[in-house]
């Protein structure tokens, strides 16, 4: 979704912001801009275009040729995704104030924007865009009295919504302000120079000390300084973050794609998932971020699992962990939809937010919930210091380095490796005997290698893949635990290649969907030999006898299920618990060489956005 960068200090700030929304592009974005402070009290320079960072570049090149080369110490910059008005040139950010002297960049959505609107309209403000966000540069411009601060304050007082803004005023050319209320602000701090971004990758490059921004922050930054106070101008502290990953991470290393180098990054980042938590002797995990127990988990009655697209079908996983290791009743539901249906909590439910980015609106909204009802709230997150990680207070981080491809993947394989752990760990405070703990952490030891050997299979799938790229329509059908990773082969497979794809759980193929069979529409079986094998084996068959021809992911060596497959992609043998790990890896490569033999966007499908803030 919106990036923000800004800068303020002795470089260029034009290299500096623009390097910043290359690094934000994997949010997804549809238009982008950058306002410039020429010298004091003069028009900002705003320059803007639909498309991408590489036409803003042209664009810039365009402005500034045949203009004596200078030294923009102050800017900032934004790519949008579109939401109120088309991805146009007027409604790309940054947008200026009547005067031309304030400019703003804003993520979030100001949901009283039209009321202000008519009101600033009426005192003779002009709207140049169709968006929300312009509302804020002109209400600064209106609170104005000579600090710009207290005006960014002041018009923000009038603001319902979620927001994080950066602001500059050529009133005031040594000046940086930014605030949040709900969607990320970070700031890097640098000697001599300040950074602010919506998000770390902008940063990394620069320094790896940052500040993340509460909600209700001001932060006012010149170079050399950076205070942060609240609405009322009260001074706050705020903890320095260390980042402990570089600019390397946010690169592809060689791979063609960032989703190709992130799927093959798996053996590894499962492995980080891993590391230090597995207790074997004790038959148990340590996740230290639970904040818990061994009596605290043992109250634990009920657990509720939020999440949204990918971490949601990792959280289906969950629930069965912690129903069939645990024995505590669980439930798992979209996020939007936990607050919408005012769910049941009660003082030993724990609640699990799943997220990736850690800054999903839906999400954040089911924290901020959980905590109002009374639950024990964890996050499952990947960014360090992210919103959801922050507000939760608890919880386990993912530790799976940067996710760049819009289209989730080492996430899910961390995620479901995390809630694991999470199950073991409760399942130890009740039934789960030492022994039976052991032989659980010793099966997770080995998913390094069992996700090693699933890539090793690539080869094989780009076969399958040239076979099937043309088609138009396929489904994904799977039971147990086998069934979200149908449903998330189907949202791999759709994401990135545009092909229609639904998964189904394989019995309730034959309640509607088989209807849609015939030879031109594969079905995907996710049949490996685990509990359930024999019955989707039927499922298999009912598909072949309406001439659909079947892939099967299923076990190396198992030829039961030969004769009902068109074509075989073979995961190791596993525990059924474990097996979800292996078929989504497969699943994940399919996808990917579907989609590059279509020519797709990989990493920015259109449309999707990596990480949705809105609600
Ligand atoms: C977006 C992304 C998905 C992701 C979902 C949840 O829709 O495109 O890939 O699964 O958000 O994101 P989260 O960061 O909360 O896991």
């Amino acid at each position: 979704m919106c990036g923000i960068v800004g800068y303020i200090g002795p470089k260029n700030s034009v290299d500096i912001i623009v390097s910043g929304l290359h690094r934000l592009e994997y949010r997804g974005y549809d238009s982008a801009g950058i306002a410039l402070c020429q010298g004091r009290d003069e028009k900002l320079l705003v320059i803007k275009t639909p498309g991408k960072i590489s036409d803003l570049e042209t664009a810039i090149r365009a402005a500034f040729a045949g203009k004596e080369a200078r030294n923009y110490t102050l800017g900032i910059g934004h790519t949008r995704w579109a939401t109120h008005g088309a991805p146009t040139r007027e409604n790309a950010h940054p947008h200026v104030s009547r005067n031309g002297q304030f400019a703003i960049v804003h993520n979030g959505i100001i949901e009283n924007y039209a009321e202000l609107k008519a009101r600033l309209i009426k005192k003779g403000f002009v709207f140049a865009s169709e968006t929300d966000s312009e509302v804020i540069a002109h209400l600064i411009e209106e609170c104005y009295v000579g600090d710009l601060r207290g005006a960014v304050a002041a018009a923000i007082e009038k603001l319902e919504g979620a927001y994080g803004i950066a602001v500059i005023s050529s009133k005031h050319p040594d000046t940086l302000v930014a605030v949040r209320k709900g969607s990320p602000i970070v700031v890097g701090i640098c000697d001599g120079e300040t950074i602010v971004a919506s998000d770390v990758s902008a940063i990394v490059n620069y320094t790896k000390r940052v500040i993340f921004l509460n909600d209700g922050d001001i932060l006012t930054a010149t170079a050399d300084s950076v205070e942060i106070a609240s609405i009322k101008n009260v001074p706050v502290t705020r903890e320095m973050t260390h980042i402990d990953w570089d600019i390397r991470d946010i690169e592809k290393g060689g791979y063609a794609h960032f989703m190709l180098k992130e799927i093959h990054e798996q053996p590894a980042t499962i492995a980080n998932a891993l590391r230090g938590r597995l207790i074997e002797s004790e038959g148990t995990a340590k996740l230290s971020g639970m904040l818990m127990g061994p009596s605290d988990m043992a109250r634990i009655d009920r657990v509720s699992i939020a999440a949204c697209g990918t971490s949601y079908h990792a959280g289906m996983v969950g629930k069965y962990l912690f129903e069939d290791f645990a024995s505590i009743p669980s439930e798992v539901q979209q996020a939007a939809e936990f607050r919408d249906r005012n769910p049941i909590i009660q003082r030993d439910t724990c609640l699990i937010a799943i997220s990736q980015s850690g800054e999903t609106a839906d999400t954040l909204a089911a924290v901020r919930e959980g905590h109002q009802k009374g639950a024990v709230v964890m996050g499952i997150c990947n960014v360090v210091g992210s919103t959801i990680a922050r507000e939760a207070g608890r919880g386990v981080y993912l530790h799976a380095g940067p996710e760049i491809g819009v289209a989730s993947t080492k996430a899910f394989t961390s995620q479901v490796t995390v809630l694991t752990m999470m199950a073991i760990a409760l399942a130890r405070t009740r039934r789960l005997s030492v022994n039976a703990g052991r032989e659980m952490i010793q099966q997770l030891a080995k998913l390094p290698g069992i996700a090693e050997q699933v890539i090793a299979q690539e080869s094989v799938i780009i076969k399958i893949a040239e076979k099937y790229a043309d088609m138009r329509d396929c489904f994904y059908i799977g039971r147990g635990y086998m069934y979200p990773a149908a449903l998330e082969g189907a949202l791999k497979l759709k994401e990135i290649s545009y092909i229609h794809a639904e998964g189904y759980h394989a019995s309730e193929l034959k309640h509607g969907p088989i209807a849609l069979l015939e030879k031109t529409v594969p079905v995907i079986a996710l049949v490996p030999n685990v509990p359930g094998k024999i019955k989707t084996m039927g499922n298999m068959q009912e598909c072949k006898a309406r001439h659909s021809p079947v892939i099967a992911i299923a076990t190396e060596g198992d030829r039961d299920i030969e004769s009902l497959s068109e074509d075989i992609i073979r995961i190791p043998p596993c525990p059924e618990f474990l097996a979800p790990i292996p078929a989504v890896i497969a699943e994940q490569l399919l996808a990917y060489h579907i989609a590059r033999l279509r020519g797709c966007s990989i990493d920015q499908p259109r449309n999707l956005a990596k990480s949705v803030t809105v609600e």
